[in-house]
Order: C-alpha cells, then sequence, then structure tokens
C-alpha cells in the first residue's frame, strides 16, 4: 500500500470457496461461511481505511435457496446473528449497510436483523456496504422493468424519459458502476452478480479460498488493479 495507490470506487466480492475451505479441512461446509465472518469483518474494517467508498458483496443468490435445507437455514441464523452480533462495529466506524435483492421468501427474523441494521447506520457518510441477499441480476433486471412499466402506466414517465440513469435510479439500489470485481476459490463466473453495474468493471479471480482472502490478499488484488488500462471503449 503506498499512497499513489488508485483506490477503486466500487468493489464487488463474490465471496466463494467457503465449502471447499471446511470440507479440506475435514469440518462440515457451514463452518466454511461461519470463517467467513472473520474475514469479512477484517476487510471492511480495511476498505474503509483506504477510502473504498462502496462495497458489494454476493452473500447469497437467488439460485442458493437451491442448496440442502439444513445449509440455507444455517446460512439465515448467520446472517440474523452478525447482522444482530457482529457487526455492531460497523455503526461506530461510519459504515452505512444497504441490502439488495427480493425480500420474498427471506424469512421475517433476517428480514428485521436487515431493516435493524439500515436504520441504525443510515445516517453514516464513510463506506457503503451493499449486501446482496436473494440476489440475482436477472431478477434485479425484472423488477427494475416492471417498476418502470407501473410508473409509465400511472402517467409518471414518458417513453422519452428512459435512460441509462433512470434504469439505475430503479434498481435495489442507485450505484455507482463497479470498478473491480473479486470472486475467490479461482471461479472464472459472474453468477448472476451485478451483470448491469460490471459492464465495464476490471476482473481478478485469485485461487485462494473466501476464508483466507484476508488483508493481505486483497492488497494484492490492489497491487494488480494498479497494472488494469481501463479505456471504457476510448482509445489510449
Ligand atoms: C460461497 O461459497 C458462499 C456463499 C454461498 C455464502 C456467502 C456467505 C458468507 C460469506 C457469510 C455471510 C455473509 C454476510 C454478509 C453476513 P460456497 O459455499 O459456494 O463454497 P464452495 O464453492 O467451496 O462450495
Amino acid at each position: 500500500m503506498n499512497d499513489k495507490m488508485i483506490i477503486p470506487n466500487h468493489i464487488g466480492i463474490i465471496m466463494d470457496g467457503n465449502g471447499r475451505w471446511a470440507v479440506k479441512r475435514g469440518l462440515p461446509r457451514t463452518m466454511g461461511h461461519k470463517k467467513a465472518i472473520g474475514t469479512l469483518k477484517e476487510l471492511c474494517i480495511h476498505m474503509a481505511d483506504i477510502g473504498v467508498k462502496y462495497v458489494s458483496l454476493y452473500a447469497f443468490s437467488t439460485e442458493n435457496f437451491k442448496r440442502e435445507v439444513k445449509e440455507v437455514n444455517f446460512l439465515m441464523d448467520l446472517f440474523i446473528n452478525t447482522f444482530e452480533k457482529e457487526f455492531g462495529f460497523l455503526k461506530e466506524r461510519d459504515v452505512k449497510i444497504i441490502f439488495s435483492g427480493r425480500r420474498e421468501p427471506l424469512p421475517e427474523k433476517v428480514l428485521n436483523a436487515m431493516d435493524d441494521l439500515v436504520n441504525d447506520t443510515k445516517n453514516n457518510k464513510s463506506l457503503v456496504l451493499n449486501i446482496c441477499i436473494n440476489y440475482g441480476s436477472h431478477a434485479e433486471i425484472v423488477d427494475m422493468t416492471k417498476k418502470l412499466c407501473q410508473l409509465y402506466k400511472d402517467g409518471n414517465i414518458s417513453l422519452d424519459d428512459i435512460d441509462e440513469e433512470l434504469l439505475m435510479k430503479n434498481m435495489y439500489n442507485d450505484l455507482p458502476p463497479l470498478d473491480y470485481v473479486i470472486r475467490t476459490s479461482g471461479e472464472l463466473r459472474l453468477s448472476n452478480f451485478m451483470m448491469y453495474q460490471a459492464s465495464y468493471a476490471e476482473f481478478y479471480f485469485p485461487e485462494v479460498l473466501f476464508p483466507d482472502f484476508g488483508v493481505e490478499e486483497f492488497d494484492k488484488a490492489l497491487e494488480e488493479f494498479q497494472k488494469r488500462n481501463r479505456r471504457f471503449g476510448g482509445i489510449k
């Protein structure tokens, strides 16, 4: 890390490899998710410290409901416990927490823990932490399209009002474009994560499994970002 480093404004993290991390150690898959919370806390502090403004985390996809009921239930309980007991420090660190995804069919207790966190951090001003739960990019685009159709039907917008800005304003959250998407565990896929927002993002796919993706690994990712030549479709 040095003062001249370019800090991506908006970083997306696909936290992959928790299950494999646990299985490699002869532990149940769920222990990988538990370990990931510690890694996540460490990363959030670091990202806030170095001045990242927006972070989007892929915590649970719309497709993750296809996993075994036991694992889904474990993750739901882990979300409640993390939001109620582990994320208190983010309030003091001036981190604002928001969520992206469909509320239906998330359990009431998860929704309440999410709502409390949003409410408790709504005036915070440093890092915006966007947690994607029951999130899918396809679902987001479907939901945004429905909102726009309703606005049109009610006479609140005309066809000429529809532009990229209005589309973004009607997504789950109005966020700046992603600059850097990191997916741990060596998988080379976006898996329905913020496709629209990632259109000009740089990508980084380290082999390391998410529970081991601590500050040191994050700083390697940041060094790699310095080497990228971003042209956004223009010339050098
Ligand atoms: C992918 O690893 C990880 C998930 C589906 C869950 C991510 C959840 C967390 C990191 C914990 C909770 C997060 C928050 C924001 C409180 P995997 O299970 O697909 O691992 P594998 O590919 O090795 O099977």
